[in-house]
């Protein structure tokens, strides 16, 4: 090959762009494709709507905060602090986290923003993303969405009730079936005698040689946690280990009777969870967690089901969870001020749904398509196109696409009533095309007419 081909062979080559390396996800990421949106949008739509009616407000708060923040709060034993936070030093040297749970965030902006001089209680509605770095598996993620609702400023119990309720009626509302888990873990004071009495028992016998290694450090630290860890020769244990309810000073115990009353008044279904404590420092009195029904129905099978890896054990898997936290607002610098919340996880939700094959209507779909043969009907039927959007007509198109047939095809995808057909000949006689997807049947219709026209069609299909 001559010298000179080469040369421009070459200085061609140079400038062609190389196909680059790809980089994938991170492990335990989730990318949102446009055909799960209609699952989205309507677990969001649940959630905000429900929200809506029992008086909570929309409150956001930033995905970055300082790491002081969750150790203080969530606390530093716990799982999340200890072992899932992602958290780094800045540019300035600050400590930084991603947030791991949406409370902490909530209660700082409450004390931050001065709510406490608000109409007590504030009820607060939060949706957003969370970080932990745990071991990824099915409906376990390191980034992954929550539904929260906190009320700050209410004592009564009421207030944990109606959050239980919610909770229910947003699954029920979704036709999947859950049952609450419910538990009290009393106050500071009602704690102590327990706490000693909890010790005894897994000192006694052996006991404490039986338990996993997290367990036997738990065990100075904070024997509360033995009774929720997820192994199953510590749950075992703590099936028999002497019950918190028993321990409960008379108002805690007045509290959660009155929790459970008006549940009972309002048909809740529950389940008295005994080793229901919850993972996180912040919560007294009532604890629960929402777990799948069917979960439910396996809690009582024999310990070596789980071990066959047939059934996950339920506190893995559960929905949602929240109980209240009477002493984080003033702990985190804050008055005095009672409050209880709940988060619920939306990709878990969604997975159920899926699981259940519940039919969605496809939100995507139109009413009307557009379609248009030559360069001059295209012109007119994009200006069409934008009246009808105007007027509130659920329109489709597909303007880059030239032959019919591929415009009639994309219409079927999209599920369309009727399509409008616009040529060179229509646009000389001041007409349209009006074809009926269904019948196949296609009418000529003054162009001045069609809004009315559609309009009608549209109306008489309801
Ligand atoms: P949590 O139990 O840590 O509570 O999380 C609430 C829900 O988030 C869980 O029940 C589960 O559905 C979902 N979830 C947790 N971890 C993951 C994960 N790795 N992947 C997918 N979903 C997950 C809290 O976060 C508390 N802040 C709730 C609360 C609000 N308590 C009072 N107010």
């Amino acid at each position: 090959m001559p010298k000179m081909f080469k040369k421009k062979d070459a200085e061609e080559k140079a400038l062609k762009p190389r196909r680059g390396k790809f980089v994938s996800r991170l492990r335990g990421m989730k990318d949102i494709l446009p055909d799960e949106y209609k699952y989205w949008n309507l677990v969001i739509k649940k959630a905000t709507e429900l929200s809506k009616a029992y008086g909570f407000r929309r409150i956001d708060t930033p995905t970055l905060e300082a790491l002081e923040l969750y150790e203080r709060s969530s606390g530093r034993g716990s799982d999340i602090v200890a072992k899932e936070m992602f958290s780094f030093v800045d540019k300035n040297g600050d400590k930084i986290a991603l947030r791991p749970e949406a409370t902490p965030g909530i209660v700082r902006a409450y004390i931050e923003h001065g709510m406490f001089n608000l109409p007590q209680p504030v009820k607060l509605l939060w949706l957003g993303p969370v970080f932990r770095h745990d071991k990824p598996q099915a409906g376990r993620f390191r980034q992954f969405s929550q539904y929260n609702l906190e009320n700050i400023g209410e004592a009564s119990p009421v207030a944990d009730a109606e959050l239980i309720a919610i909770a229910y009626y947003f699954f029920r509302e979704l036709q999947l079936d859950v049952m609450t888990q419910i538990n009290s873990i009393g106050c500071a004071n009602c704690r102590k005698d327990y706490l000693v009495k909890l010790e005894d028992f897994y000192k006694e016998r052996g006991r404490r040689s039986k338990l996993c290694n997290d367990c036997k450090k738990r065990l100075a630290k904070n024997p509360l946690r033995l009774l929720d860890c997820k192994e199953k020769q510590c749950q075992e244990l703590a099936g028999d280990a002497p019950q918190i309810v028993d321990s409960l000073c008379e108002d805690c115990r007045n509290h959660f009777i009155k929790v459970l009353e008006y549940l009972d008044e309002l048909d809740i279904p529950y389940n008295l969870n005994p080793t229901l404590v919850r993972g996180l420092d912040y919560y007294n009195r009532t604890v629960f967690e929402i777990w799948p029904a069917f979960a439910e129905s396996q809690a009582g099978k024999p310990a070596d089901a789980e071990a066959a890896g047939k059934v996950e054990p339920p506190r893995q898997n559960a929905l949602g969870g929240g109980g209240r936290y009477d002493g984080l607002v003033e702990y985190m610098g804050g008055r005095e001020t009672p409050a209880c919340g709940f988060g619920i996880g939306i990709e878990r939700v969604i997975l159920k749904i899926k699981e259940k094959n519940i039919p969605l209507r496809d939100e995507e779909k139109g009413d009307v398509f557009l379609a248009q043969l030559g360069d001059q009907a295209k012109r007119k039927i994009m200006k069409l196109f934008e009246e009808l959007r105007k007027a509130g007509l659920n329109v489709r198109q597909a303007f880059s696409k030239d032959s019919l047939k591929s415009q009639l095809e994309a219409a079927n995808k999209m599920g369309v009533k009727y399509t409008l057909i616009l040529g060179q000949k229509e646009v000389m006689d001041g007409t349209i095309l009006i074809r009926d997807m269904e019948s196949g049947i296609q009418e000529i219709v003054d162009y001045k007419k069609i809004m009315g026209e559609l309009e009608k069609r549209l109306d008489n299909g309801k």
